[in-house]
């Protein structure tokens, strides 16, 4: 009988050191593995408990720390839980350290999980091999051995065997290489830090590197040696960025190196493996001919939150994944916010507001779940891994950081990554740091668990008489069950920093900001103004309604003269009236109202959101087949935009904000065939196409040209075959994107299958192809069909709960509005497991369905009428 039933391990034991060795034969993809951990006895007990998965185990050896004499020891297995339990010969003693050896073997995974292989053509068509480790969350205990919770964390030695044409890597700098017998090199590592399991890495392939040194540590880039011209701008980006984090945090990198690795597939965008940090090929490479500004920020943005992850994460990480958002939230507001300050000209926050507005439509639902929420099986911790750990933990931060000065907020975190180093935490820890600042003015974590401990945001509701400001707040809630309108639930109560200007505002009183920490309050002003706008620059994170007579001033405003409040504040009210008119709070001829000023819009930020909504609608619309009213919508957006996209240009030419707008603008008039812009775009592919795909394009609108050539027969094909021979990945991945929006249906089959036999399009682009497919009025019926076909191979690619599982269930039956649908998606997934049927992303895709089928009802008469 298996002697512990529980999925968390027993605390009786530590291990402090692990020495691994390593020999994959990445042709028949199995490898031979033997670990020696070291470990420390806490509480007496006869049994060491630790995961182990899918490993052919051959022999356990253990020793007592005086002794050292080794006996071979019997082990039992509990494959429900990845458990082993080693039954010691001798009682284990408190204080002592024992050491465990166990010798085993295991299959290379071939889904991107644990220790995975994968295969790729060079640019002579050769087959190559390469072999990764993605151990993020549960996979460390696939590759080895081992105490695989966060929260155990030791020291590592690795050693691994590799024939002589590949560089092996991992976590630390190499110590020795030693030729053994057979031509095969051994090499070997220094010993790591203190670190969690799922942060060990190590990889063989064929590779080459780009380094430079900054301050003791080298930096290097790595890439299959045809795509080594594409690695500078990482290079110079990567230690930028890593000496603006060590002086921010006042903790140096602890590291003699960092490797930031492309890897040819892998699902993940990136992973921050302490040291040896993999990245897909288009998430860090950049080719000046074909990556776009949007890839630019990309690049720029990924390798800013892996080395964010260096010091949260790495040397302070959390205790249990109920806490991941320490993590993720902590390393995308440092994406956004190191790209400010060393970036500026990237305009990262027009993207990391337009990712607030997605992550509080997805926090409205009551499929949500609290930031921080307990989780104990593998689905609910690959679960945590949405957008609300990354974006609503990072739009919390940022609201504190407003709230409490830029100066505060740095000066926590630094107490907080010192008195942490090398240890675990909960949330608690981080906000007992900042209140050793605030300590006399502010109670931070009390302030802060109403928003980390409960799911949702707050509504707040503002009304003016006279000089009299009447705010009051409730939760946000999408519900499906009653007509839109939910009552007002009295349980949730935030303490909400909030802000606002005024049409009379003037420094330096202004923006005005106060904690509302009870359901309502009354504000007074000194006299009376024209209008007041509250969450001023949209950093806090609630939606403000306002009384009628307020939102109208506020829309009067926009169409006088917009340059009184910031392109933010437009994009958020534009936002903030779109949100409320789905919870039926306005009418959604009041929104349309809103964005009649349009066409004075200077900035990029309003455009995308107003953009977003209506493009959410038209495709709604659109898939009922109300075609005719959805046209007429665009019509009157085509015209509200039109002096915007006649300024257009076929270039690459402007700030990387306007070259964006560029991509979106033309976008939006070829998917709508306005003007001429089909006509430009092929124009444009025919020279590429005339001259074999050298010429080079302007790269933001490479997406529009290659999609409308993409329409026809033999543009298609030459795209197809342009994808096969191609270097720079983003290039390809515009190609895929064009020859996936194709309304060809047996072409659209012939992709999705491609994508998941993984051949001729690597597996990795499936959710790309899957997502493409999903949007398109000729795909979106097909690509579900697809995914309800593959559901189980999917499931065994991408493991369920993933990322990738979640964006395809979202990406296939988002825009679905009937009583038919949501009856065929339902059945489906309960037909399933119940770990799938149970899955959030189900949930939530079940209601946005039920809210898309209220939607209509609510609004399709209203629209055809007054549109
Ligand atoms: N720690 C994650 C990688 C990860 C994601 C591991 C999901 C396990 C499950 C990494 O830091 C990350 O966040 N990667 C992102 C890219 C990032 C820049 C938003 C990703 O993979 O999408
Ligand atoms: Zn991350």
């Amino acid at each position: 009988l298996f002697p512990w039933a529980q999925i968390r391990l027993p605390q009786n034991i530590m291990p402090l050191q692990y020495e691994l060795n390593i020999y994959p034969n990445l042709t028949t993809m199995q490898f031979k593995g033997s670990v020696e951990i070291k470990v420390q006895v806490l509480k007496v007990t006869r049994n060491i408990i630790l995961h182990s998965s899918g490993h052919n185990i051959s022999k356990v050896l253990f020793a007592s720390g005086v002794s050292k004499q080794e006996k071979q020891v019997e082990f039992l297995e509990y494959k429900f839980h990845d458990q082993i339990a080693i039954v010691a010969p001798e009682a284990l003693l408190e204080g002592h350290n024992y050491t465990l050896k166990i010798d085993y073997s295991a299959n290379i995974s071939s889904n991107y999980y644990g220790f995975y292989g994968v295969t790729y053509e060079n640019e002579n068509k050769e087959k190559k091999y390469f072999a990764a480790t993605q151990f993020e969350p549960l996979a460390a205990r696939s590759a080895f051995p081992c105490f695989d919770e966060p929260a155990f964390k030791a020291t590592f030695v690795i050693k691994i065997v590799r024939e002589e044409q590949y560089t092996a890597l991992s976590n630390m700098p190499k110590k020795s290489s030693v030729q053994m017998e057979g031509g095969l090199i051994k090499d070997e590592f220094f010993e790591s830090v203190k670190m969690s399991t799922y942060l060990v890495a190590f990889i063989v392939g064929e590779l080459k590197n780009m380094t430079q040194e900054t301050d003791g540590t080298l930096v290097s880039i790595y890439t299959v040696p045809e795509k080594i011209d594409q690695v500078k701008h990482a290079l110079d980006t990567a230690v930028k960025l890593l000496e603006f984090y060590q002086h921010y945090f006042e903790i140096k990198y602890p590291l003699q190196k960092l490797d930031l690795v492309a890897i040819p597939d892998i699902q993940a965008g990136a992973m921050e493996n302490w040291g040896l940090i993999t990245f897909r090929e288009e998430t860090l490479l950049y080719d000046n001919n074909t990556s776009s500004v949007m890839d630019r920020k990309l690049v720029t943005r990924i390798i800013a939150h892996e080395l964010a992850h260096q010091w949260f994460g790495n040397l302070v990480t959390m205790q249990w994944w109920n806490d991941l958002w320490l993590n993720e939230g902590f390393a995308t507001f440092m994406e956004y916010f190191s790209l400010n300050k060393n970036f500026k000209q990237l305009s990262s926050y027009e993207d990391f507001l337009s990712a607030r507005f997605k992550t509080m439509k997805k926090d409205s639902l009551n499929s949500s779940h609290a930031t921080s929420s307990s989780v104990q099986s593998s689905e609910q911790i690959e679960e945590m891994f949405d957008s609300l750990s990354y974006f609503k933990g990072a739009s919390l931060l940022l609201m504190l950081k407003t709230f409490l000065t830029e100066d505060v907020f740095q000066h926590s975190i630094v107490i907080y990554l010192h008195n942490h180093s090398y240890a675990s935490i909960q949330s608690d820890d981080l906000w007992n740091s900042f209140n050793e600042v605030t300590r006399e003015t502010l109670d931070v974590k009390t302030m802060m668990k109403t928003w980390t401990l409960q799911p949702g945001f707050p509504l707040v509701t503002v009304q003016r008489k006279g000089k009299q400001i009447f705010v009051q707040q409730e939760r946000f809630f999408q519900s499906a069950t009653n007509s839109g309108v939910h009552p007002s639930d009295s349980s949730h109560l935030w303490h909400i920093p909030l802000s606002y200007i005024t049409s009379d505002c003037k420094q330096p009183d202004c923006p005005h900001r106060l904690l509302l920490d009870k359901k309502s309050d009354v504000l007074s002003l000194t006299e009376e103004v024209q209008w007041v706008k509250f969450n001023v620059d949209m950093t806090g994170y609630y939606i403000v309604h306002y009384a009628d007579p307020d939102w109208d001033a506020l829309i009067q405003q926009l169409q006088r003269n917009i340059s009184v409040l910031s392109d933010k504040d437009r994009a958020g009210l534009i936002n903030n009236i779109f949100e409320l008119s789905s919870l039926g709070k306005v009418s959604l001829k009041k929104a349309f109202d809103l964005i009649d000023y349009l066409g004075n819009e200077t900035h990029t930020a309003p455009i995308t959101e107003a953009l977003f909504q209506t493009d959410l609608i038209y495709d709604l619309l659109e898939k009922i087949g109300e075609i005719e009213l959805a046209q007429r919508m665009v019509t009157r957006l085509a015209k509200l935009l039109q002096h915007q996209i006649q300024q257009q240009t076929w270039t690459d030419e402007g700030t990387p904000s306007k070259r964006e707008l560029r991509s979106l603008l033309l976008n939006f008039a070829c998917t709508h065939r306005l003007d001429n812009c089909n006509s430009e775009a092929l124009k444009l592919f025919q020279a590429w196409v005339d001259s074999n795909g050298t010429k080079s394009l302007p790269t933001d609108v490479l997406t529009v040209v290659f999609k409308a050539g993409a329409k026809t027969e033999e543009g298609w094909m030459f795209l197809f075959e342009k994808y096969s021979s191609l270097e720079s990945e983003t290039e390809r991945n515009k190609i895929l994107e064009a020859l996936a929006s194709t309304e060809d249906v047996r072409k659209l089959h012939w992709l999705l299958r491609a994508g998941l036999d993984g051949d001729v399009i690597r597996a990795q682009k499936l959710p790309l192809i899957i997502k493409t497919v999903g949007r398109s009025f000729a795909g979106h019926l097909f690509a579900w069909d697809f995914v309800k076909e593959n559901w189980n191979r999917l499931v065994q690619k991408f493991h369920l709960g993933s990322y990738t599982i979640q964006s395809i269930v979202a990406g296939t039956t988002h825009l679905f509005s009937t009583k038919t649908h949501l009856s065929e998606v339902q059945l489906f997934f309960e037909a399933q497991s119940e770990a799938t049927s149970r899955l959030r992303c189900v949930q939530e895709a079940i209601q946005i369905i039920q809210l898309n089928i209220q939607w209509m009802e609510k609004n399709l008469k209203n629209l055809s009428f007054w549109l």
